[in-house]
């Protein structure tokens, strides 16, 4: 309409997101920085503590988190996209291939691990846990990209978000692993505090991601399905 097109003239989009929100959010701003060009885009990228922080004190327009925790009040929440947790292993790892690995076998490997006040660290020990299990943490690195080169350098294996491998997909140098109780299914959310009025570019951001999820889930489903394509050997 007319009239929405010209409040979203000029202004301004801050985005608070989870760093596995890298893979996906720079593709749908893409999209909307085609169509409303003038719009001066930021996009915050950190841990999920970090982010629950800024929401907190409401410093973005949006916030883009992992899961959502049980006391969180007073947020109005809108689901997005699935964001599985899979379990990442070098290309010539003996366990690559293996069918329905358990977590003992897994507990006996070495792992890379995200810092504390990560979301993917939590739900990795949390299945662990479910087990009576810890991990073996080699080493604790505060990014994603960090953790695939190591991964793919042999140092350990890794938890992390499928959509971390949406350039090279799942038969390049990192492999995924079969494991009982994974992919942990997870889904995104993007939040804001209830009481905040969002800006007409806020909203209009809001419509087009929700517009934009399907592509998204195509994309995950298709790498899931390569995955167990492989798996079957085909
Ligand atoms: P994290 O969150 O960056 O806090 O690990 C990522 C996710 O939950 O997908």
């Amino acid at each position: 309409k007319l009239a929405d097109r010209r409040g979203m003239k000029r202004g301004r989009l801050k985005l608070a997101a989870i760093t596995t929100a890298q893979y996906v959010a720079p593709s749908i701003l893409g999209e909307f920085a085609r169509r409303y060009p003038a719009i001066d885009l930021s996009l915050e990228l950190s841990n999920f503590d970090n982010v629950l922080g800024r929401l907190a004190s409401s410093e973005d327009d949006l916030y883009i988190i992992g899961h959502v925790p049980d006391r969180l009040d007073d947020v109005a929440i809108y689901p997005f996209a699935p964001n599985p947790l899979v379990v990442m292993a070098p290309r010539n790892h003996p366990l690559v291939g293996k069918r329905h690995i358990s977590i003992n076998r897994l507990a006996k490997e070495y792992f890379l691990m995200r810092e504390p006040g990560s979301g993917t660290r939590e739900a990795t020990l949390r299945v662990f846990a479910t087990h009576q299990l810890r991990p073996r943490i080699r080493m604790e690195l505060g990014s994603n990209e960090a953790i695939k080169q190591a991964v793919i350098s042999g140092l350990g294996i890794a938890v992390m978000s499928l959509h971390s491998l949406s350039a090279e997909g799942t038969q390049g140098p990192i492999a995924l692993l079969d494991v009982v109780d994974f992919p942990i299914s997870r889904q995104w959310h993007i939040v804001h505090p209830k009481r905040k009025v969002l800006s007409l570019i806020a909203q209009t951001f809001l419509d087009f991601a929700i517009q934009d999820e399907a592509r998204v889930r195509a994309h995950v489903d298709e790498m899931l399905a390569t995955f167990e394509r492989g798996l079957a050997g085909d």
